[in-house]
């Protein structure tokens, strides 16, 4: 029977084999932060490379930007977050460890892994039966209070013109604010999108389980920008799209599911959200949210078009946004700055948002569970990541047989060759038994093995990762056979 992956498992094997590391580790750690090792930076950047080639790389409707981290406060005040992006917590009167309001009524982080904006704060709960997570005392909690989420720093060097800025929640808005600058500086046209890949912060109640909610993360996220009316179409259509991208990168379809937002579960500003869940195995094997996929209407351009309304306002505040209101929305907004004119049917809107909104360290996570496995090979447990080949952090290892008879020269002669193409390993200490565990380990689809026959023939083995098969290749096709199957 197919062993049950644990976190633990993963949690260790990243450790021992340098995937992602506790931050600052060397000073007892720096809770809910994680540092990427030397295979695990490999495969992050790959599964950000595979993001990228899927939603910009291989669409002519959608291009990319990278925007700073630190924006305008009015961008934050205008997306909503100033003011409602906070969960609601109680304090324990004993401990005095706050926990979210909704894990402690409905254990929702079941389902849901952030509470929309301007949802939490509506919901009234009764906890006076409720169980702190972090000491048991019953019924000790206080009243819930908002917390607010987005971190806070200061900007400026003089005390005059130092002001309030926040590190950004999201990359979206980073693309929302630049939707006139992409327009008029590419030809596109509706329905087109934006993409970004980048950090994100946010000063989360509850973190938990390794890499999957923590305080600093990435995320990739894509803005799609479309007519109202033909939003509902490329809602579906995207849905469709980033369920199969996970698919095509080799997670198993039983670990993967929809879940659609019930109505009181969406922020005000969505027609339909839906996640993309993964079952991961935290406890007894949860479903949890790996994507969202949100209509956001035409909100965010309407909020931002406000925003810059208020920018007087804002000075005239000591540019404080706590200190002020949103200025209303323009009559004709229809026709405002961030409008978009259609010249073919000679019309002007606001357009519509599709957002599909991944997390680039939980989808990693979600690879690297779905890839663990542990087998029996004659008489001893073998450890390895079934990672598909676009992820692997090491495409090819590349081993010397024994380290004498002129095998290692050879071998690193292949070596130096094919690591033009992909990321090799070169290795030459310890039993070939033990190189090929270590690269199984790590994920490494191929060995190439040089050995007494390469010297005569100039064939070498190469080793497939998951079958343990070999075959014999002349070192003439090693590049063309391994390009084949490694699909690059
Ligand atoms: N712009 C929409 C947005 O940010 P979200 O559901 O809050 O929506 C999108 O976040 C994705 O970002 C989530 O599905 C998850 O993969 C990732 N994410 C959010 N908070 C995270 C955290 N604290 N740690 C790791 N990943 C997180």
């Amino acid at each position: 029977m197919a062993k049950i992956t644990k976190l633990d498992d993963i949690v260790s094997l990243c450790k021992r084999r340098g995937f992602i590391f506790q931050s600052s580790e060397i000073y007892g750690g720096l809770a809910s932060c994680y540092d990427y090792g030397p295979l695990g930076v490999e495969l992050k950047n790959n599964v950000k490379k595979a993001w990228w080639k899927s939603v910009v790389q291989m669409r002519d409707d959608v291009v990319g930007v990278d925007c700073s981290i630190l924006m305008h406060p009015l961008v934050w005040k205008a997306s909503g977050h100033t003011d409602q992006f906070a969960d609601l917590v109680a304090e324990c009167k004993k401990c005095h460890i706050r926990s979210r309001v909704d894990h402690l009524v409905e254990r929702a982080d079941e389902h849901t892994e952030h509470i929309a904006l301007g949802v939490a704060m509506t919901k009234a709960q009764d906890l006076s039966n409720k169980v702190c997570p972090a000491c048991g005392a019953v019924g000790q909690f206080t009243e819930p209070m908002p917390f607010k989420l987005m971190f806070e720093t200061k900007m400026g060097a003089n005390v005059d013109d130092s002001m309030t800025v926040y590190i950004r929640p999201e990359t979206a808005q980073g693309i929302f604010a630049n939707f006139r600058n992409v327009l008029d500086s590419t030809r596109i046209k509706i329905p087109f999108g934006i993409a970004q890949i980048g950090k994100s912060f946010r000063n989360e109640v509850t973190t938990k389980a390794f890499i999957f909610r923590t305080r600093e993360f990435e995320q990739a996220e894509l803005e799609f920008f479309c007519e109202p009316g033909s939003d509902e179409q490329w809602y579906e259509r995207w849905k469709e799209l980033r369920f199969n991208w996970y698919l095509g990168l080799g997670v198993k379809k039983e670990n993967l599911r929809f879940r659609d937002h019930d109505r009181n579960e969406l922020a005000h500003y969505a027609k339909a959200c839906a996640d993309i869940e993964y079952r991961f195995p935290f406890g007894s094997g949860d479903w949890q949210e790996l994507e969202g996929i949100a209509n956001r209407t035409d909100y965010d351009l309407r909020q931002h078009q406000r925003g810059m309304r208020t920018l007087n306002k804002w000075f005239e505040n000591d540019r404080d946004v706590t200190k002020i209101e949103l200025a209303p929305e323009a009559e004709d907004y229809q026709s405002g700055p961030l409008s978009y004119f259609d010249d073919e049917k000679r019309k002007r809107y606001i357009p519509y948002v599709i957002e599909p909104s991944a997390g680039i360290d939980r989808s990693t996570l979600a690879f690297l569970v779905d890839a663990y496995d542990e087998e029996e090979v004659r008489g001893e447990t073998r450890n390895l990541l079934r990672l598909h080949p676009a992820l692997a952090p090491m495409k090819v290892g590349v081993f010397p047989l024994v380290k004498r008879d002129g095998m290692p020269e050879v071998a690193r002669n292949i070596y130096n060759d094919l690591k033009r193409h992909f990321n090799c390993f070169y290795d030459e200490k310890s039993a070939i038994g033990r190189r090929y565990r270590r690269q199984d380990e790590a994920g490494t689809p191929f060995c190439v093995t040089v050995d007494g026959q390469t010297l005569q023939d100039k064939t070498v083995t190469i080793r497939e990762r998951d079958s343990m098969e070999q075959v014999r290749v002349s070192t003439d096709h090693l590049l063309g056979h391994l390009r084949d199957r490694l699909e690059m």
